[in-house]
C-alpha cells in the first residue's frame, strides 16, 4: 500500500478556519472594526463576480458606509459557541485546528498603546479548551483582516510603519500564548497580492501612484515583519515553530509549445519569489530583474537584508485548492491570467479539481527547500443539500479529499516531510472571497444561510464519518 509507513503516529490530521470567517462578535469586548467587517454579501450576484479584492476608495467608502448585510460580522458565532465547535471536532477525532487571531480584537485600532485584555482572554479560553480536548492549535497571526484604522490612517501595508505595528501585535500574542501554541503561521497566503490586494495588504488601488510597486513594497514590509517576529520567537523559546505560507499557484503549460513552456517557467519562478525570500533569506536575481523590467523600485535597506538572511522560516505551509494552466499569447505574468485546462472539471465557482496538482506542488516545494511542510488548507466548496432527515450525502467531497490525501501520501512516500493536513474548513463558515455561507466546505453542516438566518444547528455530513475513519486509521484506510 501507498506511503502509509511514512506518515508518523503524530501526524496532525485536522482542519483550518480563520477568525473573520467564523468568530462574529465583531463589536464585542472591545474589538475594533476590521477590513473583513465591511465585506458585503450581495444577494443575487453571480458568485463568480462577488469579489471584494481590488478595491478603490469609492467602493471602499460605499461598503464602509452602506446598508448592506455583512456576513463576517456574525460569522458562524464561533466566538460564543466555540466549545460546541471544538466538541464536534473532538468527536471527529481531529488532532489539530488551524485558526487565526483577529488583530483588531487585540489591538482595536492597530496602533493602540496597550493590547485589549478582553480580546487576549478569549484566545486563552479557546486554546485551553482545545488543549483539554487534545486538539493542537496551529495559529495564523494575520489572516485576511486588519484594523480598519490601519487602512484609513496609514494606507495599509504600503506604509513602512506597519512593520512595527504588526511586530508589536505579533510579539504580544507570542508572549501570551507561547506555552500553549507551538506552531505559528505568520501571514496567510503571502503570495496572493494580485486579486487579494485589499484583503492581504489593505491597499486601495487608486491611492498608489504605481499600484504594482506599492504592492511589492507592502510585501517587502511583510517580509521584514515576518523576519522580526521569527527572530523574536526564536529568542523567546526554542520550541516555537514559525511558518511562512503560500497559496499554491504553480501552473502547468497549456501545451508543449516552447512559448507556453517558457511562460509557465517564468510564472512559476515569480511564485517561488515569496518562499525564496522567506526560506532562503534573500531576494533572488530573477525577481530583481522582474522589478527592474516593470519599473518597480523598492526601498530595501542593508539591515533589512541582513535580518531576512538571519531569520528564515522554520516550515512552509501551503494551501492547495485547484491548479492553473497558462498559454503564451493569451496569458501574461499576472498570476490571475490563466486558461482553462480541458482535462479538468470545475465546481460552480470555476475552481478546477486536480488532485495530482497537490502531489506536484508538495514534491516541487520539497525538492526546492527541504523544510518541513504542512497542508494548511485543502478543500472544495459546494452548495450542499440538507435532506429532510438532516443528512448531507456529500460523496463529491469525500472523493475530493480521498484523491488529494492519496496524492499527498504519494509525495510523502517519495520523501516530502509533511507534518499536518488541514482541510478547509472542517465545519461550514463564511466564504473568504464571496462572503457566502452557502459555499460550504465543512464535514459538519452549520445551519445558517447567506442572510445569517438559521437554527445554527450542526448536522454531520457523510464526510464527517469518512474523515474520522481516515484519522483513526492514520491515513491507511481512505
Ligand atoms: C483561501 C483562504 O484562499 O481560500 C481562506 O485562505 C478561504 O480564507 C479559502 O476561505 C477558500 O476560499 P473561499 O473564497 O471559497 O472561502
Amino acid at each position: 500500500e501507498l506511503a502509509m509507513k511514512e506518515i508518523g503516529k503524530d501526524f496532525l490530521w485536522g482542519g483550518a478556519i480563520a477568525a473573520n470567517q467564523a468568530e462574529g462578535a465583531y463589536n464585542r469586548d472591545g474589538r475594533g472594526l476590521s477590513t473583513a467587517d465591511i465585506q458585503p454579501f450581495i444577494s443575487g450576484a453571480d458568485p463568480v463576480d462577488l469579489h471584494f479584492n481590488d478595491l478603490d476608495s469609492s467602493t471602499y467608502e460605499k461598503y464602509r458606509n452602506g446598508a448592506y448585510f455583512y456576513p463576517k460580522r456574525q460569522g458562524v458565532h464561533f466566538y460564543d459557541r466555540y466549545k460546541e465547535y471544538i466538541d464536534a471536532l473532538a468527536e471527529m477525532h481531529v488532532k489539530t485546528l488551524r485558526l487565526s487571531i483577529s488583530w483588531s480584537r487585540i489591538f482595536p485600532n492597530g496602533d493602540d498603546a496597550e493590547p485589549n485584555e478582553l480580546g487576549l482572554a478569549f484566545y486563552d479560553r479557546l486554546f485551553e479548551y482545545m488543549k483539554s480536548k487534545n486538539i493542537e492549535p496551529i495559529v495564523t497571526i494575520f489572516h485576511y483582516e486588519m484594523p480598519l484604522n490601519l487602512v484609513d490612517k496609514y494606507g495599509g501595508w504600503a506604509n513602512r510603519e506597519l512593520i512595527d505595528l504588526f511586530v508589536n501585535y505579533g510579539q504580544t500574542v507570542l508572549n501570551r500564548y507561547q506555552h500553549v501554541v507551538k506552531y505559528w503561521i505568520i501571514i496567510n497566503q503571502i503570495n496572493l497580492i494580485h486579486k487579494e490586494a485589499f484583503a492581504s495588504l489593505g491597499i486601495l488601488k487608486d491611492q498608489a501612484d504605481h499600484y504594482e510597486q506599492a504592492k511589492f513594497q507592502a510585501i517587502h514590509h511583510q517580509f521584514v515583519a515576518s523576519a522580526k517576529i521569527t527572530e523574536f520567537a526564536h529568542q523567546l523559546s526554542p520550541t516555537l515553530q514559525m511558518g511562512m505560507m503560500l497559496a499554491d499557484t504553480l501552473t502547468v503549460p497549456y501545451s508543449c509549445d516552447p512559448a507556453d513552456v517558457k511562460l509557465n517557467f517564468q510564472r512559476n519562478r515569480m511564485q517561488y519569489f515569496y518562499s525564496d525570500v522567506l526560506l532562503r533569506g534573500e531576494y533572488p536575481e530573477y525577481a530583481l530583474t522582474y522589478f527592474e523590467d516593470h519599473n518597480i523600485r523598492l526601498e530595501i535597506t542593508e539591515s533589512e537584508k541582513e535580518l531576512l538572511r538571519n531569520n528564515t522560516a522554520d516550515f512552509l505551509a501551503v494551501s492547495y485548492y485547484w491548479s492553473n494552466t497558462v498559454k503564451a499569447g493569451e496569458n501574461t505574468m499576472d498570476p490571475n491570467s490563466t486558461v482553462k485546462n480541458p482535462y479538468l472539471k470545475e465546481n460552480r465557482w470555476g475552481w478546477s479539481i486536480n488532485a495530482s496538482g497537490l502531489y506536484l506542488c508538495v514534491s516541487k516545494y520539497w525538492d526546492r527547500y527541504r523544510v518541513p511542510m504542512m497542508i494548511a488548507e485543502n478543500g472544495i466548496g459546494f452548495r450542499d443539500v440538507l435532506t429532510a432527515d438532516c443528512k448531507v450525502h456529500d460523496n463529491y467531497r469525500i472523493e475530493y479529499h480521498q484523491e488529494h490525501i492519496k496524492a499527498l501520501l504519494e509525495a510523502v512516500r517519495e520523501g516530502a516531510n509533511v507534518f499536518a493536513y488541514c482541510t478547509w474548513a472542517p465545519f461550514d463558515i463564511i466564504s473568504a472571497g464571496t462572503a457566502e455561507m452557502t459555499k460550504r466546505y465543512g464535514f459538519i453542516y452549520v445551519d445558517y444561510d447567506d442572510e445569517g438566518n438559521g437554527s445554527g444547528e450542526f448536522h454531520y455530513k457523510d464526510s464527517f464519518y469518512w474523515y474520522r475513519h481516515v484519522i483513526d486509521s492514520n491515513g491507511q484506510d481512505l
